[in-house]
């Protein structure tokens, strides 16, 4: 069993998907963490983004761990914890040009589908529901305004003490927003039979009690 959760950055994905998983008992499954991992392999590794079979090297060559320990997803990059390092500012400038690159994408979605297949999992990320996982039976795409969208991200980005301005933070979720909808591979994108979900005006428990209730409902539909 896949549920699906696309949309753009800091739409309230990662918390509903982390509570629906919780609530469930399935495997959460953030597969932008894995995008991250792959950037900070290719920026520690000063590869020339542009370098096209440098960039295909390293991620033939790199080790990537990704599982749930508690309520943490630990990201693991060559053996070595990465889960604090993917969050930092130079690879949230550069993911979204990594993740463009078709030989990253399909990398990525082998991995994700071999987990999707070994367990049930709630999956949050921008092409699961059209790509990844297009037969899951339960697919949300979830929007908000931008600037609720960077205030709540400015409020995370201030708990990991970092300092950036909510025009910083806003204009970052504008450019990752355009790059990852415009792109060609894999796009931003609604599946045509995902259900849409506004959190502009909604509380986190409200978040997961639609989801919820949109579960329940596609179950019961099924079951007739
Ligand atoms: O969810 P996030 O902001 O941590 O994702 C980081 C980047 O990874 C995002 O800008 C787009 C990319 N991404 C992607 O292309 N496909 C996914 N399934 C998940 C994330």
């Amino acid at each position: 069993m896949i549920v699906a959760i696309d949309g753009p950055a800091a739409s309230g994905k990662s918390t509903t998907a982390k509570m629906v998983a919780k609530k469930l008992k399935m495997t959460y499954l953030d597969t932008g963490a894995m995008y991250r991992a792959v950037t900070l392999a290719l920026l520690r590794s000063n590869t020339d983004l542009d370098d096209y079979d440098s960039v295909c090297q390293v991620v033939d060559e790199l080790e990537l761990d990704i599982f749930d320990q508690g309520a943490k997803t630990v990201v693991r990059l060559d053996g070595e914890d990465v889960s604090q390092a993917i969050r930092s500012m130079p690879v949230t400038e550069n993911v979204s040009a990594v993740s463009a690159m078709k030989y990253v994408r399909e990398a990525m979605v082998e991995i994700q589908r071999n987990i999707g297949k070994k367990t049930n999992c709630v999956v949050e990320g921008r092409d699961i529901g059209t790509v990844v996982f297009p037969d899951a039976e339960f697919k949300i795409f979830m929007v908000a305004d931008v600037k609720i969208r960077a205030e709540r991200r400015l409020k995370e980005l201030h708990e990991m003490g970092d300092d950036q301005s909510l025009q910083e933070v806003m204009a970052d979720l504008k450019r990752r927003d355009k790059k990852d909808s415009t792109r060609v591979h894999s796009p931003l994108q609604k599946a045509g039979d995902a259900i849409e979900i506004d959190t502009s005006m909604l509380s986190i428990d409200q978040q997961v009690e639609k989801v919820e209730k949109f579960i329940n409902l596609v179950r019961e539909k099924n079951n007739k």
